[in-house]
């Protein structure tokens, strides 16, 4: 089934995902403290939870703002935003390897969660500081735009 962007005016779908960020780093945290107490049962349902709550999200921030950054600026302007929604894979193929690894040999997960965290840590917060403002500021100036 193919999944469509949430119809929301921008501002709204904006603190949306900041909202999802948030209920997203509650849920990482108990991974990391699952894994830890080697409740590996729990890490893997987290980590495939994590991962599940991630596909709408991810369907937003491509289909919304991605696209509106190379319709303003072209591929070479977006690149920014390229480079920080290409990490959307890495993470759900890692959520994934914790998830299977937890399940089948825990003590081959190595580096895996904390190589997990630290991406899903620095992608949040590149879309908080960076991502979602430039999208704002790009709203309003094509709106500017459009009224000349
Ligand atoms: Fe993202
Ligand atoms: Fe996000």
């Amino acid at each position: 089934m193919r999944i469509l962007a949430r119809q929301l005016e921008l501002d709204e779908l904006i603190a949306v995902l900041s909202r999802e960020h948030q209920q997203q780093r509650k849920r990482l945290a108990e991974l990391m403290d699952a894994l830890e107490k080697n409740d590996f049962e729990k890490g893997a349902k987290l980590a495939s939870d994590f991962d599940n709550s991630s596909i709408q999200h991810i369907v937003d921030e491509e289909n919304v703002l991605l696209k509106m950054f190379i319709d303003a600026y072209g591929r070479n302007g977006a690149l920014d935003a390229i480079q920080v929604f290409h990490q959307h894979r890495t993470m759900h193929t890692l959520a994934d390897a914790i998830s299977k690894q937890s399940l089948t040999s825990p003590e081959g997960l190595g580096s895996t969660p904390s190589d997990f965290e630290r991406l899903v840590c620095t992608h949040f917060s590149a879309e908080e500081k960076r991502i979602f403002p430039w999208a704002l500021e790009t709203r309003n100036k094509l709106r500017e735009q459009s009224k000349i």
